[in-house]
């Protein structure tokens, strides 16, 4: 199925969004040249239209099978059991109330917890049925499907205890938005193997306008957290369902091998601050195929890392397909690169891209001592209509357009509160 037939829907009445950073074009006839020449000094970065590395296209099929007639890359989703589980049992049975009231947070942790006792190794099964089941965050477990039913909706409590605050992330070093720790993922996971997320079209709802109001009102003391963050995992599918209004960044995978996400509806009003749709980080073996994202912020983004923290753990992301993608976000891009990038990205192929009213189709970003290397990228068939900067096969800009200001770049960084870009 094509997901482009969706209407993008509008949301009225909300604050002027916080724009992305805009490239540097037409600020100055030397800045182009003055940037590229900077960051040349400032980082080993090459890109080049080379045809996808061998290891990418021997993942891909040859088409048919699953709905759609082009290549589908879901074979980097290897779970052993293909999904298969021994046991299945659905939430209620663990005391959940599906009201829109109550707080099921225990309930979904326990029910996690008694499946995963249950199943004995033989894989278990989380039906979500129809309803309305508020919950703070909990984790998931390996060999484990997590099913929402067409009516399903998971509502993000309104509670930020319910997120409580977790370790940054090593190649981050911090928060990405404050010092210190942040707020864990509303769907959280790290160290799995062989992990579903799926259903007929139930929604997992952040409700994270709370979140944005504190980002906007400048009273958030730790980062946002996202919906559905894996870390350090491997063979992962998050398929065939929809995802609204994450706090933050929507899907994670930071240190993960082996990872599906096809088949997505990632919406958030067009001006939620930050609301990222897919960002594989520091990941590998990565295929996001037939989504409709429409957010605040790029619809995705491949990261690795931040700074002098993404250097030194030196976790690049690599072998990454991005195909079928469309949606829109007035002021960022389709597929951004970085501005996270320190750790490396590589080999990655970006086709059959339609993006409409957006800034841009395909942007590459870095920060002046960033680090790392693009390398690699293969762009094919992009769709774009108004779209800003269209003329440009894809936007280059070092962040902020900011070189020619040092002083004030170098204020933002020391600010926690200023913002991330
Ligand atoms: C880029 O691709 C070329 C040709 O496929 C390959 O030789 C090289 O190793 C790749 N570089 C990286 C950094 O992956
Ligand atoms: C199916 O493939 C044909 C021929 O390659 C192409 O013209 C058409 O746009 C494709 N349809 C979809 C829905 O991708
Ligand atoms: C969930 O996992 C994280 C580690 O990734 C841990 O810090 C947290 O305590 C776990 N939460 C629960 C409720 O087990
Ligand atoms: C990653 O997860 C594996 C288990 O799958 C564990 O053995 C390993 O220690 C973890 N690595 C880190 C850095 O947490
Ligand atoms: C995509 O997801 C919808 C439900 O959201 C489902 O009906 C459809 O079969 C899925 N298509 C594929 C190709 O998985
Ligand atoms: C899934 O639900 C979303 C949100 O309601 C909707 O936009 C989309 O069209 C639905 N997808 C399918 C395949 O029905
Ligand atoms: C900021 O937003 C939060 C969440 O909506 C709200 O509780 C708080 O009162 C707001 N603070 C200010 C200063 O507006
Ligand atoms: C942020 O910290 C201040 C000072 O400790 C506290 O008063 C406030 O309630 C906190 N806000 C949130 C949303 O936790």
């Amino acid at each position: 199925m094509r997901c482009d037939a969706i209407l993008p829907h509008a949301t009225a009445h909300e604050p002027a969004p916080r724009p992305c950073p805009r490239p540097c074009r037409a600020a100055h006839p030397l800045l182009p040249v003055a940037a590229a020449a900077l960051l040349l000094a400032s980082s080993y970065l090459a890109l080049a239209y080379l045809p996808a590395a061998a290891p990418l296209t021997a993942l891909i099929g040859s088409g048919g099978g699953d709905g759609h007639n082009g290549s589908s890359c879901a074979g980097f989703y290897r779970g052993g059991s293909s999904g298969w589980r021994a046991v299945s049992a659905s939430v209620e049975e663990f005391g959940a109330v599906g009201d829109g009231v109550t707080s099921n947070t225990a309930a979904f942790r326990r029910a996690v917890a008694a499946l995963e006792a249950m199943a004995g190794g033989g894989g278990a099964r989380l039906e979500v049925p129809p309803g309305r089941w508020v919950t703070g965050s909990f984790n998931l477990t390996s060999r484990f499907t997590l099913f929402l039913h067409h009516g399903a909706f998971i509502l993000g409590s309104q509670d930020p205890e319910e997120w409580p605050l977790i370790a940054p992330l090593p190649s981050y070093g911090r928060g990405r938005e404050r010092l210190g720790p942040r707020h864990i993922s509303l769907i959280h996971g790290e160290g799995l193997d062989d992990v579903v997320i799926t259903g007929n079209n139930g929604t997992i709802d952040g409700q994270g306008r709370i979140w944005w109001d504190l980002w906007w009102n400048r009273t958030l003391n730790h980062t946002r957290g996202h919906l559905i963050e894996l870390m350090n995992s491997t063979n992962i599918m998050i398929s065939s369902i929809t995802l609204r209004n994450s706090p933050f960044w929507t899907v994670h995978p930071v240190y993960c091998r082996n990872v599906v996400i096809r088949n997505l509806t990632v919406l958030a009003p067009l001006n939620a601050p930050n609301t990222d749709g897919i960002d594989p980080d520091s990941s590998s073996e990565v295929c996001i195929e037939d989504c409709y994202i429409e957010s605040g912020d790029d619809l995705v983004a491949v990261k690795s890392g931040w700074d002098q923290y993404g250097i030194s753990v030196g976790k690049p992301s690599s072998n990454i397909i991005i195909q079928r993608v469309s949606g829109t976000t007035p002021t960022c891009s389709g597929v951004g690169f970085g501005s996270e990038m320190s750790g490396g990205i590589s080999n990655v192929v970006v086709r059959d891209l339609h993006i409409w009213n957006s800034a841009q189709a395909v942007r590459i970003k870095s920060d002046v001592g960033r680090g790392g290397y693009i390398t690699n990228i293969t762009i094919e068939n992009v769709r774009m209509e108004k779209v800003k900067f269209a003329k440009q096969k894809f936007v280059f800009e070092i962040l902020k357009c900011k070189m020619q200001f040092a002083k004030q770049k170098f204020q933002s960084n020391q600010d926690p509160k200023s913002g991330m870009p």
